[in-house]
Order: structure tokens, then sequence, then C-alpha cells
């Protein structure tokens, strides 16, 4: 291994021969290593991605498989003692069996595993949860359906509990967008004018992050959210709270904040429940206090974060809505961020 001013790019002690599957093996490990995760298919922490990971690893080891076979009759048959050795009628009964009886077998079993997992993944069953999700440019508008018939709003986090089947009814209020938990299951398109449905059923607790996967634009790399999945007790007293209307700021700064928020306008786009807060445009704050993370999976929710999104939010999010507010005093931002953060 040489390098264009001619220095070799092997590391110390080894010599060439040997440090190539020694590299090899590094970058192997260091691919795998990747593999696990928050956000990784495959490391799968429900019933649908857990499919798709078998699907994937039956798919590789038969493809590996093969190929190695192919390799090794290639060098064997490129050896030119062994080439006068092949006769015409064994050479045709090889382009039969290994150019079409074997392919065709093989590629058709591997076809019919795949098409087998179809039905389950699309068959909805008995599910204890209603989703409505909605990609916006770039956020996710979320939308639980309850069983009184009535609905609970949030954006980018989506909570649900271990073992539950839960599906999302997908929608789309601008461009095409992709709603993804890798994690969780496969991929499905929000396109608007047409509902689409995903079926989930987590079988571990834990936090997971999910992404859009279809290119929508500028911020489209920005358009994160977060998918804990908790007890079924933990996750009804999260859902009880989430309906309740927002609860009054209790310090100083946050009251101030409070007042700040609805005379600078921000009610004409977000909405907070109890309050007279309520536009459509942009995410429901009623408890964006509560959520991890701020600006679709951005920034950690803390205060500070809260103060940056206001200020330089074309700057975090290119191409975004919402227009910066850094226009305001320090300490005007600093107030509207202290009564978001409240927004428990
Ligand atoms: Cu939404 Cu990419």
């Amino acid at each position: 291994m040489k390098g264009s001013a001619g220095s070799c790019l092997c590391p110390p002690g080894l010599t060439c021969r040997r440090a190539i599957p020694s590299l090899l093996l590094i970058s192997t490990l260091a691919g795998l290593h990747g593999c696990d995760g928050p956000q990784s298919a495959l490391a799968p922490a429900g019933v649908e991605a857990g499919q798709i990971a078998n699907l994937f690893w039956v798919m590789t080891i038969a493809g590996g498989l093969i190929w190695v076979a192919v390799m090794v009759l290639v060098v064997y048959a490129t050896r030119p003692r062994q080439r006068a050795r092949f006769h015409p009628r064994s050479t045709r009964w090889l382009i039969v069996g290994a150019g079409a009886v074997f392919p065709t077998l093989v590629l058709g079993a591997l076809l019919s595993y795949g098409l087998k997992l179809l039905p389950a993944l699309r068959d909805p069953g008995d599910v204890a949860l209603h989703i409505t999700v909605s990609g916006e440019q770039w956020w996710w508008r979320v939308r639980y359906q309850l069983d009184n018939d009535e609905s609970v709003e949030l954006a980018n986090e989506i909570r649900l509990p271990v073992g539950k089947k839960v599906e999302f009814e997908l929608e789309s209020s601008d461009v095409i967008h992709s709603f993804w938990v890798p994690s969780l299951g496969g991929k499905v398109d929000m396109t608007p004018g047409r509902r689409t449905r995903l079926v989930l059923q987590p079988t571990k607790t834990g936090t997971f992050r999910g992404a859009c996967a279809e290119y929508c634009g500028a911020s489209h790399a920005y358009m994160m959210f977060d998918v804990v999945v908790t007890t079924e007790q933990e996750f009804r007293t999260w859902l009880d709270r989430q309906q309740e209307p927002a609860s009054e700021p209790s310090s100083e700064i946050a009251r101030r904040g409070q007042i700040l928020f609805v005379a600078n306008g921000c009610g004409a786009c977000h909405q907070v429940r109890g309050t007279r807060a309520r536009g459509r445009i942009g995410p429901d704050l009623t408890h964006v206090g509560s959520r991890l993370r701020v600006g679709a999976g951005m920034m950690p929710s803390t205060p500070e974060s809260f103060e940056r999104w206001i200020s330089e939010t074309e700057h975090i999010k290119p191409g975004v809505k919402m227009p910066s507010f850094g226009m305001l005093p320090e300490d005007q931002i600093t107030a509207i961020a202290h009564y978001l953060s409240e927004l428990q």
C-alpha cells in the first residue's frame, strides 16, 4: 500500500501483506459498532423491526455464502492445470445447473421468504392505540385518538406502551415525507392528499430516535423525533397529563414570559391549551417543557435551548417557517424561554 508520495500507509511494524486483513477487520468492526444505538434497524426493539432485521441477516448471509462459492469456483476454474480437465458435456451441465437452476431455486426461496413477511407487517390486527402523525416542514404533528372520541395533540415526541400494537395514520400537509423509527419497524411515506398506515409493536422500553427518510427540502436532515416506550401504567399517566390544559407559570420570570409570549403574537401560530394562544400553524406547546428535545430533535430541552431556538431559529433550521425573534431584548427572550420550559 503506497501513498501518492510513495510512502507506505500501513501501520508501523506490519508488512503490507499482513496489514490488509488487519485493516479490513478493524473497518468491519468499526462498521458493526454503528449497527447499535437508538436509531438502528439492526438493534430491533419492536416485532416489525425484528422481522426486518431477520430478513436482512438471511439475505446477507445467503448472499455472502453464494459469493464465497462463486469465488472458489472462479479460482478453481482459472487454474491452468484444471482448464484441460473440463469436458464439453460437464461444462454444459455446469452452465444449466449453476447458471439457471441454482439461481432460480435460491432467488425463488429468498423472494418467497421476503414476501411471506409482508402480510404480517401490513395487518393491523387488534390495535390498542391510534395515532395520527402529520409531516410538516420540518417537524411532526402528533395526534393521539382517545377512547372518548377526543384527541390530544403534541409535536415531535411519541410515547408508546410496551407490548401493545399501535396503528399510525400518516399524512402530510406539504410535501412527501417518510416516517421511520428504525428500531421499531419499517418506513412508510407520508404523501399529501392521502393517508398511509403503519402498525408498530414495541417489545422493549427505552428511548428511540425517528427521522424523516424522504428528502423533503432544506431541513430534511433536521427533522427528527423521539419515541419513548414505557410501561402501560407510565404511558397512561403521561397521556392523562398531556390531556390537561397548560399549568400556570410558577416563577416570576415565567409569568413575565407568558405575557411576552402573547404580546409578541406567538399565539397566532402556537396553541397553549387553557390560554389565549390558539394558533394551529406551528407545534402545540401546551406541554412543550416536558418533551425531551427542542426544535424537532435539534437540542436538549433546557431554557438555554429555548432561548437559542427563539433567537436563531432560521440559523438552526434553514428554511423553517417560524421567523427568528432575535430582535427582541435578551431579557425578554430569557423570560419566554423560562415560560416554555415550565410548560410541563
Ligand atoms: Cu421530511 Cu425529509
